[in-house]
């Protein structure tokens, strides 16, 4: 049985939400690069880069590289000539070989799609197997308490001419927020269920992997992090 992030991120997903803010890409690689000051890049990956909103910004910095499974954005990634050396591939098997990257990054909640912790923490201990020691990891996840406080259980939308609704809950064991996909039309239905990490979660995850979180943040302008910041923003450091 296939997955929900494998039938999701398709032709579907860039039809209806064709408004990823590329403004929003640029600030949050901007601010990457201000935090990491005067830190020696050579290589970077950017983790689930999707249709390379980050990896254009990235690639114009350092040498860059891009992994994802769709091969829909991928797609719109090489039509649009994105800076980076792009690969399919699950995020669980990463092809790459030991200490290539000097900065990996993962953004705007390209994590906790996976059924099982077990599985989140093996992607983590592979970003640290191919990554450099000292390297950086920044991990992008959304403020799992904002989510759940702000959650909007139903609406509809008209987009690109299709009635779109949108249905969104918590699991009955608090552990993931599901957004279940409707287009009126024809019938078709898509999921996306992420894990709700909270800030404490992802910092022990990191630090069993053998990382140590240096800064965070809670917005792409450097906010800081707080219970109410719509972002949880970690620069970890790869022991
Ligand atoms: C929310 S999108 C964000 C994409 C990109 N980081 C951005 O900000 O535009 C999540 C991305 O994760 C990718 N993805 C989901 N599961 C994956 C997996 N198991 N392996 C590789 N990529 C995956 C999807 O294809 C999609 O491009």
């Amino acid at each position: 049985m296939s997955e929900w992030f494998e039938s999701w991120f398709g032709e579907e997903y860039v039809a209806l939400y064709p408004h990823r803010n590329e403004a929003e890409a640029e600030r949050a690689v901007a601010l990457i690069a201000r935090t990491l000051g005067t830190r020696r890049v050579l290589l970077v990956l950017d983790l689930a880069c999707g249709s390379g909103r980050h990896a254009r910004y990235l690639g114009q910095r350092w040498w860059t590289s891009g992994v994802d499974l769709s091969e829909t954005l991928l797609g719109i990634a090489h039509r649009n000539g994105i800076p980076a050396r792009l690969v399919r591939a699950d995020i669980r098997e990463l092809p790459y070989r030991e200490s290539c990257f000097d900065l990996v990054v993962n953004l705007f909640t390209s994590f906790g799609y996976f059924e099982t912790d077990a599985e989140h923490e093996r992607v983590i201990q592979d970003i640290r197997r191919v990554m450099t020691a000292g390297g950086t990891f920044v991990l992008d996840f959304f403020n799992a308490r904002q989510v759940e406080e702000k959650l909007v259980p139903y609406d509809e939308r008209s987009i690109a001419g299709l009635s779109v609704e949108q249905r969104r809950k918590i699991t009955d064991d608090g552990r993931f927020v599901v957004k279940h996909i409707s287009i009126r039309e024809d019938g078709r239905q898509f999921v996306e269920r992420v894990r709700l990490f909270s800030q404490r979660d992802l910092v022990s995850m990191l630090d069993r992997a053998g990382f140590r979180v240096e800064t965070s943040y809670g917005d792409y302008d450097g906010g800081p992090l707080t219970e109410t910041s719509p972002r949880v923003i970690l620069f970890a450091s790869r022991n």
